[in-house]
């Protein structure tokens, strides 16, 4: 018989901890409110998965998330990872910026030992919450030898979705999340069943630490349309790094746009096009000439991803060529 892996999850908070006042309450609950302990205690054969370890990190909701909590995140994930008795770490967090985490620790651990991210879209009190079979499954799939060095996954609805690829597509559905390429595999009876794995590159083979890093940059991100001010450019560019603009379809910039936005890149600030439209890839020198703009564009990565890839390159380096690389290699 093989000894049961051990496992550590960590609680952030978010609905998979929340808590309504009665069980129609699905979408209308206090959210962070039951402790990480709690959480894992009412979820049936849990133990039979694993050796389990409980951890409450934060406890808030993941929409409060700035740079400082994913830094928190990924030192301590990094650091049980390296413990020879850790085999692998599941972190239960808010679903609304789950895949903003989950894409930093994707881009940042050093590790092949399975990290799972899970949320769940209901709290553990509503009437057919995803809450406890999400994590049930998390925990399946962070147990799982097949999980090793895919990077960091999200596992939510039955599905095992690369960090890189899974975004949060709807507000209150259970099926909320979704990758472009499809999941990596599903769980079926707390079984991990894989049919893919990532293309591009993760963990190991990225040039960025969690541990080795103590701030990240300033990057913001603007949701163009054809009426937007060039003052929001202008406050952008006075005291951030990057901006990603997610423009309209592939990435278009308004007429009035292109003169600020050239001149916010002729400046220092590293403008990254991006789409809305939250699927597709981001032509390079097609509908504007990027190069000759100093502009970036940010191949088919969403704009909230592509913010967390911004700000980790430009710990690095700020030349535009060595930037453009990281959108097209990552
Ligand atoms: N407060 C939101 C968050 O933590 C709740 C959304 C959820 O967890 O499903 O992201």
């Amino acid at each position: 018989m093989t000894a049961k892996p051990n496992l550590v999850v960590i609680g952030t908070g978010g609905t998979i901890a929340g808590r309504g006042n009665a069980a129609v309450n699905t979408s209308a609950y206090q959210c962070s409110v039951l402790g990480i302990d709690e959480v894992l205690a009412s979820i049936p054969h849990a133990d039979a998965l694993a050796n389990l370890r409980a951890e409450q990190l934060l406890q808030t909701g993941s929409e409060n998330f700035g740079n400082a909590h994913l830094l928190v995140i990924g030192r301590r994930v990094s650091a049980l990872l390296a413990q020879p008795d850790v085999d692998g770490v599941v972190i239960a967090h808010g679903t609304d910026t789950i895949e903003e985490t989950a894409y930093f620790l994707h881009l940042t651990l050093k590790s092949a030992k399975p990290v799972v991210v899970v949320g769940s879209m209901r709290p553990p009190s509503a009437l057919s919450s995803d809450a406890a079979l999400n994590l049930y499954d998390a925990l399946a799939v962070a147990a799982d030898p097949a999980s090793r060095g895919l990077g960091a996954l999200v596992v939510v609805n039955d599905e095992i979705h690369t960090a890189r690829d899974v975004a949060k597509r709807n507000s209150f559905k259970l099926e909320a999340f979704g990758s472009p390429y499809g999941p990596l595999g599903y769980v079926v009876e707390g079984v991990p069943r894989y049919y893919r794995r990532p293309a591009r590159p993760h963990t190991l083979d990225t040039p960025w630490s969690a541990d080795a890093l103590d701030a990240l940059p300033k990057v913001d991100v603007v949701h163009a349309y054809g009426a937007l001010d060039r003052r929001v450019i202008d406050a952008i560019a006075a005291d951030a790094r990057g901006l990603i603009y997610a423009g309209t379809g592939n990435g278009n910039v308004s007429e009035s746009l292109i003169g600020p936005l050239r001149d916010a890149a002729r400046g220092g600030l590293r403008v990254v096009r991006a789409s809305r439209t939250g699927s597709g890839v981001v032509v390079r020198n097609g509908a504007q000439p990027d190069g000759a703009f100093g502009w970036l564009t940010v191949d088919d990565q969403l704009p909230q991803k592509a913010r967390i890839l911004l700000m980790l390159a430009l710990t690095q380096t700020d030349d535009p060529a060595a930037l453009q690389a990281a959108f097209d290699r990552y």
